[in-house]
């Protein structure tokens, strides 16, 4: 990423960073931050959260959109994710299915503060063939 773009959004870099501080990760030891920016400059955070029934976890993505949703935001610019460790950590599939329902436009932009590196992408490019509702309501008579 250009050093401009980088500086606009320092300060989203950092909520991410600040709210992986609070996952709940006992199982991986593996702290994810997210802060998701709404169309008017709203930042909702979240951080992933782990079960002990393991397939119950929820990614820190997750819990950024559906705070947003549950508030009525429904238009989103961009979601930072933060992660630290040797690379950088992408969405899993099922964000990134969730991501594409509600907001197929923004851009996601992957962080690791131990390196201080950033990868900006479109979802597109991380989804490029989305399941859509449609592709099942065609098959509904
Ligand atoms: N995790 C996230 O929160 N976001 C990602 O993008 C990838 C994975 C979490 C889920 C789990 O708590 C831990 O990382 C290890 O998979």
């Amino acid at each position: 990423m250009s050093p401009n773009s980088e500086q606009e959004i320092s300060h989203l870099l950092d909520q991410a960073v600040e709210a992986g501080k609070h996952a709940l990760a006992p199982y991986s030891n593996f702290n994810v931050g997210a802060a998701l920016e709404d169309e008017l400059g709203e930042i909702w955070t979240g951080c992933n959260i782990e079960s002990s029934s393991f397939g119950l976890t929820i990614c820190a993505e997750r819990v950024a959109l559906v705070k947003a949703l549950s508030e009525g935001v429904r238009s989103f610019k961009r979601i930072v994710i933060a992660a630290s460790g040797e690379n950088i950590t992408p969405p899993c599939g099922a964000c990134l299915q969730l991501l594409n329902d509600y907001a197929p436009e923004i851009e996601v932009v992957l962080y690791n503060p131990d390196s201080a590196q950033t990868r900006k992408y479109n979802l597109s490019d991380l989804l490029p063939h989305p399941f859509k509702f449609t592709d099942y309501n065609k098959n509904v008579e």
